[in-house]
C-alpha cells in the first residue's frame, strides 16, 4: 500500500511543512513509506489520522510521535462522522467512492483552513472518485486547485485562496 504513496511523500511533506495542525483519513499500514509517516514527520506539531479499522492505532506511530516530539491522535471511526479539531491540512485517502468523500467534504472541509489534499484522483482509478470530487471543489470557489499529477494513481492538492 505504502509504495504507492511513496512517490508522493515529497508533496505531502511540503504541504504538511507549511501546517503546525494536519489530519488524514485513511491510515493503514502506516509503514515507512506512507503518507502517516510522511504528514508526521513534517507537520509542525500535531497529526490528528482517522480509520476505521481499529488495528490501524499502531504502537509504532506512537513511537515515532515520541521521538520527534509531536502529537499524534488517533481516532476509529468513519471519517463522514468523525469529530475532529479544525486543521490546515486534511488528506483524505479513504474508501474511495463518491458517496465518502462527498459526506467526508460536507462534514469537514469548512474546519480546514489551508490545504486539502486526495490520493487516487487519477482518471477514472476509481470508479467517478475523481470526478466527485473535482465537482465538489469545483463549487466551493474560495479553494484552488494547486496541484495534481496522473502518477501513482494521483493526487491532486487543493488551497483556499485566503489561507
Ligand atoms: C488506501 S488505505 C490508506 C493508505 C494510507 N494513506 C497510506 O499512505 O498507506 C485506506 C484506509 O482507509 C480506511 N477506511 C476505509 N473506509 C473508511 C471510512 N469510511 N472511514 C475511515 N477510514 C476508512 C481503511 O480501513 C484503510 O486503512
Amino acid at each position: 500500500m505504502g509504495v504507492e504513496m511513496k512517490e508522493h511523500q515529497p508533496k505531502l511533506k511540503e504541504i504538511a511543512s507549511q501546517c503546525d495542525v494536519c489530519a488524514e483519513f485513511g491510515v493503514h499500514e502506516a509503514d515507512c513509506d506512507s503518507s502517516t509517516v510522511a504528514l508526521l514527520r513534517a507537520t509542525g506539531k500535531e497529526l490528528h489520522s482517522v480509520d476505521i479499522n481499529d488495528k490501524c492505532e499502531h504502537e509504532h506511530i506512537k513511537e515515532l510521535a515520541k521521538k520527534l516530539k509531536k502529537k499524534w491522535v488517533f481516532y476509529l471511526g468513519d471519517a463522514k462522522t468523525v469529530q475532529i479539531p479544525e486543521v490546515e491540512f486534511l488528506f483524505i485517502d479513504s474508501d474511495h467512492t463518491s458517496e465518502q468523500v462527498r459526506g467526508e467534504l460536507a462534514a469537514h472541509l469548512d474546519n480546514v483552513t489551508k490545504f486539502v489534499g486526495f490520493h487516487d484522483t487519477g482518471k477514472d482509478v476509481f470508479r467517478g472518485y475523481d470526478k466527485a470530487v473535482f465537482e465538489v471543489m469545483d463549487n466551493h470557489p474560495d479553494w484552488e486547485k494547486i496541484y495534481h499529477t496522473e502518477d501513482s494513481y494521483g493526487l491532486t492538492i487543493y488551497k483556499r485562496k485566503n489561507g
